[in-house]
């Protein structure tokens, strides 16, 4: 069992399996990105390692991030060898957040390891704003990405990003196409996460003004489902799906914290906001047993924060967490 020093118990880990990433969405990149070399990078047999740890100390969800996961080379064999302890009711879910461009050759793959959920990533449905956006993407294959996992049983839930002149015009619409495809929906604020070309602040869209506006078009009833993040739920009449609306930058959701998160390299955060972070690739590496990787991880939940330190405020070009959000996978 992890049990932080308020209390929370650690359930859940985030694992990024790569900084790399076939999109450079404005809000998350650079265009010019220096990406990781490869020997910094936890191996496949690492990434397994850690995790199972983990599973030993009582995580019952896994949701694997990047960067883009599905770029990462051999990732099913991940999946598969991680897939176990679903099997064995060691864990109760394996999950991953993904931009969905590699779907269509994946999900099928996906729902044999015994995923069940995807969550995607989409900001437009408009494919000239998509390209805009994600610096090239092609809305398309997201598309048939999306058509896949529909095909493969796999529930979808849409994480967009709200942005404030490049897609608020088609949060409607969003929430519409969503209710007919049968995705639950989750709008996000920005985070200032990293460097990036555009100003942050330009773009920053309050949730509490979306919601109002919203509010103006649509029945939107409050729900009381918590997963320990900073998601807060409403239930949209009209549609009959539920709709997440997930505010970073207010304190709300710290005290139910059940997350840490592992970036590729083998450092473990223990908030999304902060930025300290223990070092397990040097006790995975130093030793073929896992005492002092136990050790580690331990000496790492003792010292999980109470809560984050985001603010965009503007005029301020510093980002409030050096790392990308890609580091950590969100
Ligand atoms: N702020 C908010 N969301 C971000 N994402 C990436 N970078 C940021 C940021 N700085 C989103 C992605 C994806 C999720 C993992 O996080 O679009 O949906
Ligand atoms: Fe890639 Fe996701 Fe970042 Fe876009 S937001 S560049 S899809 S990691």
């Amino acid at each position: 069992m992890m049990i932080d020093p308020f209390g929370r118990r650690v359930t859940y880990l985030r694992v990024s399996v790569t900084d790399r990433c076939n999109y450079r969405c404005t809000y998350c990149m650079a265009e010019d990105m220096t990406f990781l070399p490869k020997v910094e990078i936890l191996t496949l047999e690492e990434l397994d390692r850690v995790c199972s740890a983990f599973v030993r100390r009582g995580v019952r969800k896994l949701r694997i991030t990047g960067g883009e996961p599905l770029v990462r080379r051999d990732i099913m064999t991940l999946f598969r060898s991680l897939g176990r302890f679903l099997d064995s009711g060691e864990m109760d879910e394996l999950t991953l957040t993904t931009n969905g461009s590699l779907l269509a050759r994946y999900a099928r793959d996906l729902a044999e390891c015994g995923v069940r959920r995807v969550n995607v990533s989409l900001d437009s449905l408009d494919s000239e704003r998509f390209a805009a956006i994600t610096r090239g993407g092609r809305l398309s294959e997201v598309l048939s990405g999306l058509e896949a996992a529909k095909d493969a049983g796999l529930a979808v839930k849409i994480n967009t990003v709200a942005l404030k002149g490049l897609n608020e015009d088609e949060f409607d619409t969003l929430i519409a196409w969503c209710g007919r495809q049968g995705f639950d929906l989750t709008f996000i604020e920005t985070m200032p996460m990293g460097e990036i070309d555009d100003d942050r602040t330009e773009h920053y869209l309050p949730l509490s003004v979306l919601r109002e506006n919203l509010g103006e078009r649509w029945t939107l009833i409050d729900v009381e489902d918590r997963t320990g993040g900073p998601a807060r739920y409403v239930r949209i009449e009209e549609t009959g799906r539920r709709l997440g609306l997930i505010t970073p930058m207010t304190h709300n959701f710290c005290e139910s914290c059940n997350r840490v998160r592992l970036t590729c390299t083998g450092m473990l955060y223990m908030c999304l906001g902060q930025t300290d972070s223990v070092d397990l690739r040097e006790p995975l590496r130093a030793s073929e047993g896992d005492e002092l990787l136990m050790a580690a991880i331990d000496q790492a939940i003792a010292r999980k924060p109470k809560g984050h330190d985001f603010v965009i405020e503007p005029g301020t070009d510093r980002p409030a967490v050096d790392r990308h959000m890609s580091v950590t996978g969100g």
